[in-house]
């Protein structure tokens, strides 16, 4: 098995101290910086967005994963790349016109993603599997950090693995939600390329560069 990206979550870091955070992750294991934009609609809490984005990316040295948890994302996806994101991930859930929305992100320049909420099954993204960069199974329900991860998404995982192979498509797997030392190994192992880590990273009293340190070890 193929050692994963790993991107630690925003969400769970010190957000009244956004620029050491992001100056301390770029010194740490990390591929990606996942970064949660929700609305307060399409799911039941709101984060972040533009300017917080823009803010970070003046001291990110890794590229910038942006999770669009909000509807409607097409009105965003240019303000978005211009923050600063390289991928931009929406929500299959949230777009009616999903086929417009992916060439639109890739048109941008950006890694194109599609996430699927723990009840979406990963077959509705069969005739759109070859056109994406990345699909991202979400294994909580989307909204906040640090809930409990849903078994059955290793499951999904593997199936989504097979459809990936199935289609032609070299998409990534992103896993997000309720990832940690336990349920690493097995995502890797049922096809997962990326792991989002929110709180298992930053709220580890070893703090998150030696949590991803030793998460790293631990897959290799
Ligand atoms: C949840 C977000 C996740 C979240 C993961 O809606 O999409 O990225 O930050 O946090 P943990 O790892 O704490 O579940
Ligand atoms: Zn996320």
């Amino acid at each position: 098995r193929r050692t994963p990206l790993l991107a630690p979550s925003f969400l769970a870091a010190d957000l009244a101290n956004l620029q050491a955070e992001t100056e301390r992750l770029a010194t740490s294991a990390a591929d990606w910086l996942h970064f949660d934009v929700m609305d307060g609609r399409f799911v039941p809490n709101i984060s972040f967005g533009l300017p917080v984005l823009q803010a970070v990316a003046r001291y990110a040295k890794q590229p910038i994963d942006v999770h669009l948890m909000i509807e409607e994302p097409h009105h965003y996806l240019a303000a978005f790349r211009d923050a600063g994101a390289s991928s931009i991930t929406v929500h299959y859930e949230a777009c009616l016109h999903l086929h417009r929305v992916v060439q639109q992100i890739k048109q941008l320049g950006c890694r194109a993603g599609v996430a699927l909420n723990p009840a979406t099954p990963v077959s509705l993204l069969e005739d759109i599997a070859a056109d994406l960069d990345v699909v991202l199974v979400m294994s909580v329900n989307p909204g906040f950090g640090g809930q409990a991860f849903i078994p059955n998404t290793l499951k999904k995982v593997a199936m989504l693995k097979e459809l990936l192979l199935d289609t032609g498509s070299d998409a990534l797997i992103e896993v997000d939600g309720g990832v940690n030392m336990d349920n690493a190994g097995p995502l890797v192992e049922a096809g997962a390329d990326v792991l989002v880590a929110g709180n298992f990273v930053f709220s580890a009293p070893e703090g998150p560069v030696a949590t991803l340190a030793r998460l790293r070890d631990h897959l290799t």
